[in-house]
């Protein structure tokens, strides 16, 4: 799925609630676009969340996966705040959007353009994925990062998989909504992916009906379990 050329995309998420989201998709920069996969991880995460309103719907496999109570969360490459904005909704309270400096004055309108739903004004951060000081300033680790089509570009990927690993706890999830956007990127992020990640593919019949789409993929990563061996 391509985004959308509409000035205004709107997402219901968390029983109704309705985001509106301005982007700008002449711009320079790709984050002030909204991308497919925001939308396709927001409704994955919309569909799943607990308390589930329907009572027959017994069996949730992701019931441990979207608790969010008392997680710390960080979004990378957050544009215009789509996932994290969504994801608040759902109950992830403590999280931290964050993108380049260009970004950020598209990101902050859409905040505060949703002030009214979100009832807050959500935390932002400048942070570039290569930058450690940056990193370190979050005050990671924290138990969820949240990314959505943030593979495009090759020399970017390694810098990526470094931030997430630096910034997951050892016991946390990256949650990723994924679209293949460049052969090379992608080929380079799974192979880095693999060395740092166990990587779970979240079968397409349990995203949400509304936003399942042929290319577009949602990815469970945690952290590949060190093995501490006695001296
Ligand atoms: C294709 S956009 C996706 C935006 C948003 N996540 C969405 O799905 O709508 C990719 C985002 O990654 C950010 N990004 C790219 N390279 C980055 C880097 N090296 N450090 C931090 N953010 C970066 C861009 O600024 C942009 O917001």
């Amino acid at each position: 799925m391509k985004f959308t050329e509409s000035p205004v995309i709107q997402l219901t998420i968390a029983n109704n609630k309705q985001l509106s989201l301005q982007q700008d998709n002449a711009s320079l920069h790709v984050g002030t676009t909204v991308w497919p996969c925001s939308l396709v991880l927001s409704k994955f995460a919309d569909r799943w969340a607990p308390p589930q309103p329907n009572p027959n719907a017994s069996i949730n496999p992701y019931t441990d996966l979207l608790n969010f109570r008392n997680k710390r969360a960080i979004e990378l490459g957050a544009g215009c705040g789509a996932a994290g904005m969504a994801f608040y909704l759902l109950g992830l309270n403590d999280i931290v959007l964050t993108d380049i400096a260009p970004v950020m004055t598209a990101l902050k309108h859409n905040l505060k353009r949703n002030k009214q739903v979100l009832k807050k004004t959500l935390k932002t951060s400048v942070l570039y994925w290569n930058n450690d000081d940056q990193i370190r300033s979050l005050n990671p680790p924290f138990d969820i990062v949240i990314a959505t089509d943030v593979v495009y570009i090759e020399e970017s990927v390694c810098q990526l998989v470094g931030a997430m690993e630096k910034l997951v706890s050892d016991d946390g999830v990256v949650l990723l909504g994924y679209q293949v956007r460049s052969p090379e990127a992608d080929k380079l992020f799974w192979e880095l992916c693999g060395e740092v990640f166990g990587i779970e593919k979240v079968p397409h019949g349990h995203l949400h009906l509304d936003y399942a789409y042929e290319e577009t993929d949602v990815y469970i990563l945690r952290k590949k379990k060190k093995i501490h061996c006695k001296s």
